[in-house]
């Protein structure tokens, strides 16, 4: 389309696009009145040439305003949290009832797998009938009555990010600050928090690879913040092994129920309780300190589990998960020499696990909430002969074995 090559080609070139002529094409877009073909050039052009301060800012609003924005104001308190994308990253399911149990409302808007990270909703949906499509009515009635719940982007709020989120997951174009950025920041603000806490994650496990770009990425995203009126923090965070053992929709929602229940210590745990310290704080005006005995205590006197329990339920999941035991494995890798965990290769582990079946790609992909890998060792772990590395949850001894081939790969071990 040639309206569009030409905004490439200005991006290209460094001339500064209108503000008018940013919210036309992400409205058209939104609208199926330009195809996903001929958007991709100007796609493109954000991700290889990026975008001035103010033009990412025009982007992130023109995505807002495709949909509703939410008006929050009858509620007290409220803070969303949203993370740039890691691998086992499954700190939102731990984070959002420990706010809700200690009354800082969440209304939060998460995403699907994107790429080799995999979503808070497919997480989500492993309670079976979960519903993350919501009326916004009735979300704002399910944080007035619980403090906390958690929905997908949708044809209300930030449609254009659900698109774009999507063309983006087809094409390659994951691992740009702008489009991070805009597609976050675009549902944060449509989600109507003024108090908005941000992980942004950096390592191979990440899409930012290094400090320095994790921390531009937090400050563009702040930018975006201050030009909307919102107070914006984001707290860093290192990625080059999975955060937690588990990966794969149902794995990982039932590490973080093993979190909630006051069964692990490990760097999920850690993380979670961070970011809810911030968020904590923030919305109640409290020293850090005495915010994370706050989120500490929900954990141990099992508040923000029965919060959990609450908002599955009210959003039509089913309870079982909480009591379902892990199933035996399909196939389990062991080590082949002794030695300390040295690293590893944490976005193919990502993507060997999103390759089967666990993201979605074309719209009509059914996710497979079963399938993935629980990782056993941590960097620095010494591991003897024989130890187990990896269990594989896969369809069939086919899949699990060439799963085993590629894992084995993923991990040094010196
Ligand atoms: N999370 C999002 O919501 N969007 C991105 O682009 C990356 C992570
Ligand atoms: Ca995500």
């Amino acid at each position: 389309m040639e309206s569009v090559e030409r905004l490439a080609n200005k991006i290209k070139n460094k001339v500064v696009l209108a503000k008018e002529e940013i919210y036309e094409i992400i409205k058209n877009y939104t609208d199926n009145l330009i195809s996903d073909d001929d958007f991709l050039p100007f796609l493109r052009a954000v991700y290889k040439y990026g975008l001035t301060d103010k033009e990412l800012f025009y982007l992130t609003m023109a995505m807002v305003e495709t949909g509703k924005k939410l008006d929050l104001k009858e509620l007290k308190n409220v803070v969303d949290k949203h993370s740039t994308g890691g691998v086992s990253d499954t700190t939102t399911l731990i984070v959002v009832p420990i706010c809700a149990s200690l009354k800082t409302n969440m209304l939060k808007l998460s995403g699907r797998g994107l790429g080799f990270t995999g979503g808070t909703c497919d997480k989500l949906e492993s309670f079976k009938g979960y519903k993350t499509e919501l009326p916004i009515n009735e979300a704002i009635n399910l944080v007035k009555q619980n403090g906390g719940c958690i929905l997908t982007t949708s044809k209300e709020l930030s449609p254009a990010d659900k698109k774009i989120y999507a063309l983006r997951n087809k094409s390659g174009l994951v691992d740009s600050i702008p489009l991070i950025a805009s597609s976050i920041m675009s549902k944060k603000i449509a989600g109507g928090a003024n108090i908005i806490v941000l992980d942004v994650k950096y390592g191979n496990g990440a899409f930012m690879k290094d400090k320095k770009s994790a921390i531009l990425l937090g400050k563009k995203m702040k930018k975006i913040g201050k030009y909307a009126n919102k107070k914006v923090i984001f707290v860093l965070g290192k990625m080059n092994q999975p955060l937690g053992y588990n990966i794969g929709p149902k794995l990982e929602t039932m590490e973080a129920i093993s979190v909630l229940k006051g069964e692990s210590k490990s760097s999920l745990y850690k993380e979670s309780v961070k970011l809810a310290t911030h968020c904590v704080r923030l919305s109640k005006h409290i020293p850090y300190f005495i915010a994370k005995y706050l989120v500490k205590k929900s954990i141990k006197n099992k508040s923000a589990l029965n919060k959990l329990k609450k908002m599955v339920s009210c959003q039509g999941g089913s309870l079982d998960l909480f009591d379902e035991k892990y199933k035996k494995p399909t196939l389990i890798v062991k080590s082949q020499t002794n030695g300390v965990v040295k690293g590893f290769n944490t976005k193919e582990i990502g993507e060997i696990v999103a390759n089967m079946g666990t993201v979605k790609i074309e719209n009509d992909d059914v996710i497979n909430y079963e399938n993935g890998v629980i990782t056993l060792q941590k960097i620095n772990d010494k591991v003897k002969i024989n130890d187990p590395l990896f269990y594989i949850y896969a369809n069939d001894m086919n899949m699990a074995e060439s799963v085993k081939m590629q894992l084995l790969k993923c991990i040094e071990i010196k």
